[in-house]
């Protein structure tokens, strides 16, 4: 499907500008859930748009399960009207305590956390039992990622057997995120994706023979859950952050799918140093630096324009077009990375129908809202 771009008028919108197009934007929701097959599979992490207006879209869609990395988030999630809160991050230190004043703020919230070390989680059951609550605990799995989770061995049964045993804390599942799957090749991607849930599925059987509960298997992001979502798994709960959004790298790097790149940035150019130069009000405070320097970003626009400096405040491109720029002139640009650049605005301007239609706060950048 083909959109369109255009903003009628943009006087109102400071620059830079993360900039939202609706349309697109509904369309990526609409994907999404197409992908799925049933609206009840999926737990979509909300980490992408941190946007409580964006949230209740989905709540409007019929998605009645989330999965967030952060308490902002988590809160951002219930004052949209969540009520299954999936905190995918293994709670530490005061975060223990914290998650005891989250329950207790959000009674009709659901909280569910991570866990992959016996310490915590023998921390976490004596905070929630000497309040009186409880919480569903998810045992995470290292898919091949290797950033946390236990291997699929006979110490993460034992600790599972600790989530059973333990008062204050609820056996929920697993959780299955592999962030290293993001093979171009479809079948290579695929391969890699069925190798992770059939260790999964096999670790499962070991819980369940021993009659511990296993009610979910939390697993994929953007590039995996498509491959998720063609097994037929009743616990199996998919869960994509980026294709809110989407962006360039992932464009770029999965052409299988059917997301558009909804957010882009606002920026004028502010200077043309040389003939050949052009520099504009899109530093690294305005546009994620986690691609290396060159790559950031995609200017649709001036495609063959080499990023050549990226400054805080300001990015430097070369191009042979430069001339037909002048100060004040604007550009419309892809993030590679959307999700930590959505992080750097405080505010984003929606446009539908080529109108800014409002602008909604990205709320849950903060990283403490009440709780
Ligand atoms: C634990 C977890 N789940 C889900 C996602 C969503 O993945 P994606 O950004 O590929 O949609 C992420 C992304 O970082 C994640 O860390």
């Amino acid at each position: 499907m083909d959109f369109s771009f255009r903003i009628d008028d943009t006087r109102s919108i400071y620059s830079p500008g993360f900039v939202v197009f609706y349309e697109p934007l509904v369309s990526n929701l609409h994907e999404m859930l197409r992908i799925a097959g049933d609206v009840k599979r999926l737990r979509p992490h909300c980490k992408t748009h941190k946007i409580r207006e964006i949230a209740e879209m989905q709540v409007a869609a019929g998605i009645d399960k989330f999965k967030c990395a952060t308490f902002a988030e988590a809160e951002m999630l219930a004052r949209a009207g969540a009520t299954d809160i999936f905190l995918a991050y293994n709670l530490v230190g005061p975060n223990i305590e914290r998650s005891v004043q989250f329950v207790t703020q959000y009674p009709d919230v659901s909280l569910l956390v991570t866990v992959d070390h016996r310490l915590p989680l023998g921390q976490l059951s004596a905070a929630m039992s000497g309040a009186g609550r409880e919480i569903g605990v998810l045992l995470d799995l290292d898919s091949g990622l290797h950033r946390t989770g236990r291997p699929a061995d006979d110490a993460a049964l034992q600790l599972y057997g600790q989530i059973v045993d333990l008062p204050g804390v609820t056996p929920a599942g697993l959780h299955l995120y592999d962030g290293q799957n993001h093979q171009t090749d479809l079948d290579q991607r695929r391969s890699a994706v069925l190798v992770g849930w059939q260790v999964a599925i096999e670790f499962r059987d070991r819980l369940t023979g021993r009659g511990w509960p296993v009610p979910r298997i939390v697993a994929g992001g953007t590039g995996s859950f498509p491959i998720f979502a063609e097994l037929d798994d009743a616990g199996l709960e998919l869960s994509p952050g980026t294709p809110v959004f989407f962006d360039s790298g992932y464009a770029a790097r999965f052409p299988d799918l059917n997301f558009v790149p909804a957010a882009r940035i606002l920026t004028r150019v502010i200077s043309r140093p040389t003939p050949s130069r052009i520099c504009c009000d899109l530093g690294t405070k305005a546009c994620a630096s986690d691609p290396p320097s060159g790559s950031r970003m995609i200017i649709p626009d001036l495609p063959e324009a080499r990023q050549v400096m990226h400054n805080e405040e300001h990015l430097v491109l070369e191009t042979e077009l430069a001339e037909r720029y002048s100060p004040g002139d604007e550009l419309l640009v892809i993030p590679c990375h959307v999700c930590p650049t959505t992080a750097l605005y405080q505010h984003v301007h929606v446009i539908r129908e080529g109108q800014l239609w409002t602008t909604w706060n990205v709320v849950a950048r903060d990283r403490v809202l009440s709780v």
